[in-house]
C-alpha cells in the first residue's frame, strides 16, 4: 500500500527518485504552478522554455519526463499540465496521471499547487488513486510496482494540511478496496466469499456487520435475491454493515447491487456483453467501500449499508422467463428477462432498508446497458423521487470528480411494467428509456414517504478502455467517494 507524508522542503534540493512538477498553460507557452517557483530559478529559467521546445504545453493531462543535469537533487523530472487555472479535480487528475506514469518508481515527490488544506488533499489523493495496480494474477511481475512512498511538498505544511493527506488517504484506501473487489475474477469471488470480505474488512474498520445466508433469505421472504441466486451453485448472499455515532442527527441507507457475475441467466448475454460482467458487483463495492471510510473517517453520522450478493447464472435450477416471484416488499414481479437481475436483488435491499428509518436511501448499481447509451462511460446517471435530493447527489458526485448527471423518472413510464399475471414485471414492454424504466421499477419498492435516489454507474464502474487521469483500466471504485460525500453533508457537525 502506498503511503503519503507532507514535506514542506524546497523541492530543488528534496530527496526522491522523481520530482512532480505541476504547469500551466497559456498564451506564452508553460509555465511552473504554484509550488514550482524555486525550480524554474535551479534551471537558470530555461526549464519552461525546454519543455515548450520538447512540445509539452501545460494542457491537462498532459506530461514529459526531463533530465535534471545535476540541477536539482532527484534525478528525474516529470512536468505535469494543470491547464489555465486548475480546480481540485483538475490537481487530482494531474497527480494522478504523474504518479501513474512512474509505476515502478519506489518514491515520488510532488511540486503541484498545495497551499491550501484543499489542494494537498486533491494533490495527495490524486496520487494515491494513481498509485494502484493489481497485480495478483501476475507470475511475471508486470505490471510494475505502484510508487510505494509519497510526498506532497507544501510550504504551508502544517496540521490543517496534516488532517488533509490522512483523509485522503482514508478515501484512496476505500477505492482501493473496491478496484481490488471489482478486478478479482468471478471464481474467486462468489456472494459467500464478499460477505466473508465484507466481515472482515467491516468489523475491523468497526462497523457491525450481519449477513443472511440463503436459508434465512428463504425463511425472511427475500424472493429476488433468491431468484437471482438460485440458478448458480453459489448461493445468494444479503450483508448489512452499520455504524453508528453518538452525536449522529441523521441516518442513511446505502444499497448496493452486488451480482458477482452477470451471465444473464437463462436470458443469457452474448459472449462480448458478458466478458466483463465480474464488474456487476460494483455498486455492493461502493457501499462497503463507503461505510469502511465513513467509519474510519468517524463522521458524526448513522449509516447502513446493504450489500445484495448473488450470481446469476443459468442450468437446472435456474429461474425461468415468466416466473413469478415473492419480493421482501410483499409485491410479487414476473421475471420475464432473467438479465434484468440487478433490480431484483435491489427491491429487496430497498424494501429491507427502508425498516431502519432512514433519512435517505441511495442504491448505486451497475444496472443497464442503456445508461451507457445515454451517457457514456464516465457519467453516471441520478434518479430520484425528490428534486432537491438528485441534485445533491449530483454536485456532490461532480466535487468528487465522479461525473454524474440528473435523470427523470416519468410517470407513463410505469405502464410499460404492467404484468398479466403479477403486481409488475422486471422489464419493460419496449426498449426505449431503458435506464428510466428500471428507475420507475425500483421506485415501486421504496415506501411512500421514504426519500430515495438511485446512482446507475454500468458506464463508470469499469474502465474497458485505456488509464486516464487517476482511474486505472479495469475496477474504477466510482461512486464510493461520492457516498462518502454524501455522509459528510449529512453529518450533524
Ligand atoms: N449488469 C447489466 C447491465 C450492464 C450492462 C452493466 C453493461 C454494465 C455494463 C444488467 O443486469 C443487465 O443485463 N441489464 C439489461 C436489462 C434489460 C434486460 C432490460 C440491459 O441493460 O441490457
Ligand atoms: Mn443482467
Ligand atoms: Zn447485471
Amino acid at each position: 500500500m502506498t503511503t503519503v507524508r507532507l514535506n514542506s522542503a524546497d523541492p530543488v534540493s528534496f530527496d526522491t527518485d522523481a520530482l512532480i512538477v505541476g504547469f500551466r498553460s497559456g498564451p506564452e507557452g508553460p509555465r511552473p504552478a504554484t509550488g514550482a517557483e524555486t525550480l524554474d530559478a535551479a534551471f537558470d529559467g530555461k526549464l519552461a522554455a525546454s519543455l515548450a521546445a520538447v512540445g509539452f504545453t501545460g494542457k491537462p493531462g498532459e506530461i514529459a519526463k526531463v533530465p535534471v543535469f545535476g540541477a536539482i537533487t532527484a534525478p528525474l523530472l516529470v512536468a505535469v499540465g494543470l491547464g489555465e487555472s486548475p480546480d481540485a479535480e483538475g490537481l487530482r487528475r494531474a497527480a494522478g496521471t504523474a504518479v501513474r506514469s512512474l509505476a515502478g518508481t519506489p518514491r515520488a515527490a510532488l511540486a503541484l499547487p498545495a497551499a491550501s488544506a484543499e489542494e494537498v488533499e486533491a494533490v495527495a489523493l490524486g496520487a494515491l488513486l494513481g498509485a494502484y495496480g493489481y497485480s495478483r494474477y501476475r507470475a511475471n511481475g508486470e505490471p510494475k510496482e505502484p510508487v510505494a512512498e509519497l510526498t506532497v511538498l507544501s510550504a504551508e505544511a502544517a496540521k490543517a494540511t496534516e488532517h488533509a493527506t490522512e483523509r485522503a488517504t482514508v478515501l484512496a484506501e476505500s477505492v482501493a478496496l473496491v478496484r481490488d473487489l471489482v478486478n478479482t475474477p468471478p471464481s474467486d469471488l462468489w456472494p459467500a466469499k464478499f460477505a466473508e470480505i465484507a466481515e472482515t474488512t467491516g468489523t475491523e474498520a468497526g462497523l457491525t456487520v450481519e449477513v443472511l445466508d440463503e436459508k434465512q433469505l428463504k425463511d425472511g421472504g427475500y424472493g429476488g435475491l433468491i431468484g437471482v441466486g438460485q440458478g448458480s451453485a453459489n448461493p445468494p448472499r444479503l450483508v448489512r454493515l452499520s455504524y453508528t455515532h453518538p452525536e449522529a442527527a441523521k441516518t442513511l441507507a446505502f444499497v448496493g447491487k452486488g451480482i458477482t457475475f452477470d451471465s444473464g441467466g437463462l436470458s443469457l448475454k452474448p459472449a462480448e456483453s458478458m466478458d466483463w460482467m465480474k464488474s456487476d458487483m460494483g455498486g455492493a463495492g461502493a457501499v462497503l467501500g463507503a461505510l469502511v471510510g465513513i467509519a474510519r473517517l468517524g463522521l458524526p453520522i448513522n449509516a447502513v449499508g446493504y450489500l445484495c450478493l448473488a450470481e446469476n447464472l443459468p442450468s437446472g435450477t435456474a429461474q425461468r422467463p415468466s416466473d413469478v416471484i415473492h419480493s421482501y416488499s410483499g409485491k410479487t414481479v414476473e421475471v420475464l428477462n432473467t438479465d434484468a437481475e440487478g433490480r431484483l436483488v435491489l427491491m429487496d435491499g430497498i424494501a429491507r432498508a427502508a425498516e431502519d428509518a432512514p433519512d435517505l436511501i441511495v442504491d448505486v448499481a451497475t444496472l443497464t446497458g442503456a445508461q451507457i447509451v445515454a451517457l457514456g462511460w464516465r457519467t453516471s446517471a441520478v434518479m430520484a423521487n425528490d428534486e432537491a435530493i438528485r441534485e445533491l447527489v449530483v454536485e456532490v458526485a461532480g466535487a468528487a470528480g465522479e461525473g454524474a448527471w440528473g435523470m427523470p423518472l416519468p410517470e407513463e413510464l410505469r405502464k410499460g411494467l404492467d404484468s398479466p399475471i403479477a403486481d409488475i414485471a422486471n422489464i419493460p414492454a419496449e426498449r426505449w428509456g431503458g435506464m428510466l424504466s428500471a428507475g420507475i421499477f425500483l421506485q415501486e419498492f421504496v415506501p411512500d414517504g421514504v426519500r430515495w435516489a438511485h446512482i446507475d454507474m454500468a458506464g463508470p464502474a469499469f474502465n474497458k478502455g485505456e488509464p486516464h487521469g487517476y482511474t486505472p483500466k479495469g475496477g474504477t471504485g466510482a461512486i464510493t467517494r461520492t457516498l462518502i460525500g454524501l455522509a459528510e453533508r449529512h453529518a450533524s457537525i
